[in-house]
C-alpha cells in the first residue's frame, strides 16, 4: 500500500524562531509518524535551511510554500528560486496556492511555470487547484508532462473556515479530477490530496473519500496535538 502524503502547511503563522523551537521540540515524535507515511513539513522560508538540517536523518521531508517561475539567474528582486530550495534540502514544494491568487493574483501560466521550474531541479511540485476555472488548471499541470504529479484538491470555501463540503458532493469533484488525470496519466503516476479544513473534527469524514492519496492541512499542523490526530486517524 502507498504511503499516506500528509503535507503541513504552516502559512506565515509561525515565525523563523518559532519554526525552530517546534523542530527541536517535536522533529523526533514526527519522525516516527514519517516512518509509515509521507510527512512534508512546509514552513517559511527563512526556516528552510534550519529546518533541512534538523530534518536530515529523519524520514521527514521539507516543502516549501512557492517558488520563482524562472528558472535560470537572473535581476528578478524579490524571488526565491527553486535550485535554492534544492540547496537547503527541499524535496516538494507547494504551487498555485489559492491564497497566492487571492492576495498576490496568481495565474495559471505562472503556475505551470513554477512547476516546472522546480521540476528542473528535481524537486515534486505540490500543485494545488481550486473549484474556479478547473478544467484550465488540469490542462496547465497537464501540459508539464512530469514524470510524477501531486494534485491538491482545495474548495476555497473550504480553506481556514473550519468547514468542509457535504461529502457527496466532494466526491463528486474529486471523482471528475481523478478520471480527467488518470485518462490523462494512464500510467498512474500522481496522487490526488485534499485540503480546507481538515481538522481532528472532519477527518474521519474525509478518511471515506475515494481517489483521496494524502492532506493538505493549514491551521491544524501548526498543533502538534491535533496534526498527530489527523495523522493517526487517518492510517
Ligand atoms: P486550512 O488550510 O487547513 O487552515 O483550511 C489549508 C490550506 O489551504 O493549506
Amino acid at each position: 500500500m502507498n504511503k499516506k502524503i500528509f503535507i503541513a502547511n504552516w502559512k506565515m503563522y509561525r515565525s523563523f524562531a518559532e519554526s525552530i523551537a517546534w523542530a527541536a521540540q517535536h522533529t523526533q515524535e514526527i519522525a516516527i509518524l514519517a516512518e509509515h507515511n509521507t510527512i512534508i513539513i512546509c514552513p517559511e522560508f527563512t526556516a528552510l535551511a534550519p529546518l533541512g538540517e534538523q530534518f536530515k536523518e529523519t524520514s521527514i521531508k521539507l516543502g516549501a510554500q512557492n517558488c520563482s517561475e524562472q528558472s535560470q539567474p537572473g535581476a528578478f528582486t524579490g524571488q526565491v528560486a527553486a535550485q535554492s530550495l534544492k540547496e537547503v534540502g527541499c524535496t516538494y514544494c507547494i504551487v498555485g496556492h489559492w491564497e497566492q491568487y487571492h492576495y498576490q493574483g496568481e495565474t495559471i501560466i505562472k503556475v505551470a511555470a513554477r512547476a516546472q521550474a522546480l521540476l528542473a531541479v528535481d524537486i515534486q511540485p505540490i500543485i494545488c487547484v481550486h473549484e474556479q476555472n478547473l478544467d484550465e488548471q488540469l490542462e496547465a499541470i497537464l501540459s508539464l508532462n512530469a514524470p510524477s504529479l501531486i494534485i491538491a484538491y482545495e474548495p476555497t470555501k473550504s480553506i481556514g473556515t473550519g468547514k468542509i463540503p457535504p461529502i457527496s458532493a466532494l466526491q463528486t469533484a474529486i471523482d471528475t479530477i481523478h478520471s480527467k488525470i488518470a485518462t490523462a496519466l494512464p500510467s498512474g503516476n500522481f496522487s490526488l490530496v485534499y485540503g480546507g479544513s481538515v481538522m481532528p473534527d472532519t477527518i474521519k469524514q474525509l478518511t471515506t473519500l475515494k481517489h483521496i492519496d494524502g492532506f493538505l492541512i493549514g491551521c491544524a499542523s501548526l498543533d502538534f496535538q491535533k496534526f498527530k490526530n489527523i495523522v493517526t486517524l487517518t492510517v
